[in-house]
């Protein structure tokens, strides 16, 4: 299936985890790879291996993507690279595990800065990138599960999902009118380096697997493959939504 062929798809943290997988999701279905990530290590040329052996191209962006400056130049180098955006993914975020009374503001503005505020301004720029030139676009935030569902110990984690939630249903309406459409992934317990604590844990991981209803963590892959759909013509109806890649994590409810 190529539904991506001569498309360019922009794709933030794309070095390791989900970001990977979106990456070569993309690349599979025809398009261009541009991706972005802090460090440029090892992590970064397997992501570029994996692209490339599928026959796409990939571009790799050393960027953080907390910094507004910084987030205008990776759209400015995405166009000299390919000449075009087709399909943004706001993927990159971090998670500070702390209780409430001793979150440090500098924590507070790591996540908030990484996920939301990042993720504000790179949408920014890419619509006006669209706009200007009279094109379309499409949009995927991969938030999270905590964007609805509470996460004791992780409150600066969901205030910036939260806030992701509502920037995507606002920005539905106010730009679906240019021929934008935006919506979210919420991930639940993906197997990738943000959740090696509980990966390398026993007891926490037969835990939260008896809170996820299929019984067992998701693969990078499996949100892949909703952004990839939620990207493509298949979804050409569907804007300002949430759709949840949990295992059935979110409402899982049991008396036993
Ligand atoms: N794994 C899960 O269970 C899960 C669940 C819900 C949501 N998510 C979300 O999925 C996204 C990807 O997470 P993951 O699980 O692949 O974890 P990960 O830690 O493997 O990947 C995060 C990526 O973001 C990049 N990144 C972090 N800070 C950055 C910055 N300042 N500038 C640029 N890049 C930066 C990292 O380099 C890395 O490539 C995150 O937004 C995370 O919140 C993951």
């Amino acid at each position: 299936m190529e539904r991506f062929k001569e498309k360019v798809a922009l794709i933030t943290g794309g070095g390791r985890g989900i970001g990977r997988a979106i990456c070569v999701r993309f690349a599979q279905e025809g398009a261009n790879i541009v991706f972005t990530g802090r460090n440029n290590d090892e992590n970064v040329a397997e992501t570029i291996r994996q692209v490339e052996e599928t026959g796409a191209k990939a571009h790799f962006i050393q960027s953080d993507i907390s910094q507004v400056p910084a987030v205008y130049s990776m759209v400015k180098e995405a166009l000299d690279t390919f000449g075009q955006i087709d399909i943004l993914v706001n993927n990159a975020g971090i998670e500070i595990n702390a209780p409430f009374w001793e979150v440090q503001e500098k924590d507070y503005d790591a996540v908030m800065d990484t996920n939301l505020k990042g993720m504000f301004f790179l949408t920014q720029a890419f619509v006006r990138f669209v706009k200007e030139n009279n094109r379309t676009g499409v949009i995927i935030n991969n938030s999270s599960v905590h964007e609805e569902l509470p996460f004791p110990n992780f409150t600066p984690y969901c205030a910036s999902k939260g806030g992701m939630q509502m920037v995507m249903r606002n920005l539905a309406v106010e730009l679906a009118p240019l021929g934008i459409r935006i919506n979210n992934v919420a991930p639940g317990a993906i197997k990738t380096p943000i959740n090696a604590k509980i990966l390398s844990d026993p007891a926490l991981l037969s835990t939260l697997k008896n809170n996820i209803s299929l019984g067992r963590l998701g693969e990078p892959e499996d949100v892949a493959a909703v952004i990839a759909f939620l990207a493509s013509d298949d979804a050409k109806y569907v804007t300002g939504s949430t759709y949840y890649v949990d295992g059935g994590l979110t409402f899982h409810y049991t008396e036993q």
